[in-house]
């Protein structure tokens, strides 16, 4: 919760005052709210949580309101895994499961429930309504997701109750989401990380309606990345900002948000990974790396990477480190199928850069030895993709058995994003080649026989992008 100002402009309220705000409202509570389309398949996912943990007790809170400054916060956005397990995104709110003798879990979603306006809460708590927006009713919110609801501010009682009545019960809760409900229960520390492990873990493979989110957030983002190109002209006649925004314009109409900040890097910012400062200047002649994604209302993202001639046109030296780039996705992209190991995708597009290295005299060869003691990484400096969900980085606490030394498995979701970045201070290339960075990402479905490209609406090869930039370049 947000400290409040001391120079507020009033000093108190006049019992007067808080009669008349109590009286005279309509009761707004809904009853048209249906079952959303997501709640079953939350329940299936916890029904795999709760498989994992027979007998224990697990707490997922949803998160608070962060601090900006004072009393002004930033926007909220839940914990992932409470999201993936409720398909709800109420802050101050938990999911707990409380085990059953026949092994399994009764699920109760905590949740702040509407103010009363028989008191002062509704326009001067700390929550108030009247200043926030309406909630759901805990009414309201079981029909919609399909769970039995409880108001949050006894959460803490009915857990130390339950702990109570079935003492020994271990319970674990996910840390650093709620530290009020950290509080509030008692676990063994120690054992709470296998939580979160678990519930990211959980989130590798999507399913189908997970997957239609994942569809609904690439297109947007292709539409985003369309809009820029669009709007390039204008972006010359300022700067990086015009592209973040407009990228944003197409996030805020469509979606929740970005899914992450948006790298808007003209010029040599294309060689530095997380450019997101974005107030550069966009010159003809130079590369446009756009790294962005639109979030979904449901809080899934896309992260798509196009490296754009700005003129409309890629020079020859542009060209052969673009088709270089290229040529590596082609290979990462074709490592992407059920019973692949997770890394042949890197591994792959990473030795095709370290060839290209090697021929191009930047690192020494033979090449699979440049590969071998990882020379290329002064260039390509990133591992070339990762696991895309819920979060950009999606499934980041899961145990390496689950991610990296895995096996790819349809209903995966990954991106394959090799990059070639030439720093402008980097004397071991020539001076042309300075500044210079490129970097191309997709969005990969394992299917039952190998991939499908979700990004695939946008052009990759150097061809395609200058000839789709011509048809909208603004
Ligand atoms: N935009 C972050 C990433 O590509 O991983
Ligand atoms: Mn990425
Ligand atoms: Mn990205």
């Amino acid at each position: 919760m947000a400290k409040g100002r001391k120079n507020g402009l009033y000093s108190g309220i006049s019992a007067e005052l808080s009669a008349l705000m109590r009286t005279g409202w309509e009761d707004t509570e809904r009853h048209d709210l249906t079952l959303d389309e997501q709640a079953p398949y939350a329940a299936e996912r916890r029904a795999a949580l709760s498989a994992r943990f027979p007998g224990e007790r697990l707490v997922v809170p949803s998160g608070n309101l962060k601090v900006r400054s004072n009393d002004d916060t930033y926007p909220f956005r839940a914990y992932s895994g409470y999201v993936h397990m409720t398909g709800d995104q109420a802050r101050d709110g938990a999911l707990v499961l409380e085990p059953r003798m026949d092994g399994g879990h009764d699920a109760y979603c905590y949740q702040l429930p509407r103010d009363s306006r028989d008191n002062d809460e509704f326009w001067t708590g700390p929550h108030a309504e009247l200043w926030m927006g309406r909630r759901r009713s805990l009414a309201e919110s079981e029909r919609v997701l399909g769970l039995a609801c409880r108001d949050v501010r006894a959460a803490a009682d009915d857990l130390a109750a339950s702990a109570a009545l079935a003492s020994g019960t271990p319970t674990r809760i996910v840390r650093g989401i709620d530290p009020a409900l950290e509080a509030a229960v008692t676990t063994d520390e120690s054992r709470d990380a296998e939580l979160e492990e678990v519930l990211s873990d959980l989130r590798a493979v999507k399913d189908d309606w997970e997957i239609g989110e994942l569809r609904k957030a690439v297109d947007s983002t292709v539409r985003g990345f369309t809009d820029v190109v669009g709007e390039l002209s204008k972006a010359i006649a300022s700067s990086e900002r015009w592209i973040e925004g407009t990228f944003f314009r197409r996030a805020r109409l469509e979606g929740n948000a970005v899914g992450y900040g948006s790298i808007c890097a003209a010029g040599e910012h294309a060689t530095i990974m997380h450019w997101t400062d974005n107030d550069g200047p966009v010159r003809p002649g130079e590369l446009l790396l756009l790294d962005a994604g639109v979030e979904t209302h449901t809080l899934y993202t896309a992260d798509v990477t196009r490296t754009l001639p700005i003129s409309g046109t890629f020079t020859p030296l542009q060209r052969t480190v673009y088709d270089a780039v290229y040529e590596a996705q082609e290979a990462g992209m074709a490592a992407v199928k059920p019973g692949a190991a997770y890394r042949d995708f890197h591994e792959a597009s990473q030795r095709h850069l370290a060839t290209r290295l090697v021929e191009w005299g930047f690192i020494e060869g033979p090449a699979e030895r440049a590969y071998e003691l990882g020379l290329q990484r002064r260039f390509t400096m990133a591992g070339t993709g990762h696991m895309l969900g819920l979060d950009v980085h999606d499934c980041a606490q899961a145990r390496n058995e689950e991610y990296v030394d895995a096996v790819l498995e349809p209903g995966m979701v990954l991106t394959v994003e090799p990059g070639l970045y030439f720093q402008p201070d980097d004397l071991t290339v020539p001076v042309e080649w300075r500044g210079i960075g490129v970097r191309i990402e997709d969005d990969l479905l394992v299917t039952s026989d190998g991939h499908e490209n979700l990004s695939g609406g946008l052009p990759r090869s150097a061809t395609d992008v200058e000839e789709w930039m011509a048809r909208h370049a603004g």
